[in-house]
């Protein structure tokens, strides 16, 4: 069975190693699974005043997440948190009360830094969130990423990665499909 995957990226920077990610991610996965990568840079920052009737994107947003099959997170870490720039994606398609596009979504949560410990912590509160929010989330194998080592000069999978990548996309696939039969 086909699925359709959409993709959020924490990061609006142009030359992000995160966007780089899920690129290489995307060239790791079956012929039958298809990624629709979502932009959140045209989202206003989230009003509740605003519920009643979503901003433009907000609505699009919505439409693609629950058009999908499954919801990949793929972020840096800012502060040791999630990113506001997701977080905020993130408020505005789990709202109003009762109408969030998320519930149910099986979701994957990966991420690259510069730093050593990889995305940990954000990587662990994002999974907070998505608990809240209804989402299955994938477990295992985790994956706390540094750009030096997962991303070659040119921005594809590291040779030296691709073989844990591959394992977690397989991993992940499977996952959506369980909740897709
Ligand atoms: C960072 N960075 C960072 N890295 C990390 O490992 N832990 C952290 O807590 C932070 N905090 C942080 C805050 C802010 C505001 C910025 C701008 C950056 C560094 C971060 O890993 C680096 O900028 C990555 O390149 C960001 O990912 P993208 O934009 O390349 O996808």
């Amino acid at each position: 069975m086909s699925l359709k995957i959409v993709v959020i990226v924490g990061s609006l920077r142009k030359a992000s190693f995160n966007t780089k990610l899920a690129d290489g991610l995307q060239t790791l996965a079956p012929d039958d699974i298809s990624f629709d990568r979502q932009r959140i840079d045209d989202l206003p920052l989230y009003n509740q005043d605003d519920d009643k009737d979503q901003p433009g994107p907000t609505k699009g947003l919505k439409q693609a997440i629950r058009a999908a099959d499954g919801v990949l997170f793929v972020t840096p870490e800012y502060n040791r948190s999630v990113p506001g720039v997701l977080k905020n994606a993130i408020d505005h398609a789990s709202r109003p009360y009762g109408d969030s596009a998320f519930a149910g979504k099986p979701a994957g949560v990966i991420g690259v830094s510069v730093g050593a410990i990889g995305t940990a912590c954000a990587q662990q509160h994002l999974r907070t969130i998505l608990a809240y929010l209804d989402m299955p989330t994938f477990g295992q194998p985790e994956a706390f990423l540094k750009a030096n080592d997962a991303l070659d000069k040119d921005g594809g999978i590291a040779d030296g990665s691709r073989e844990f990548l591959q394992k977690w996309v397989d991993g992940y696939v499977a996952w959506v499909r369980r909740f897709n039969r």
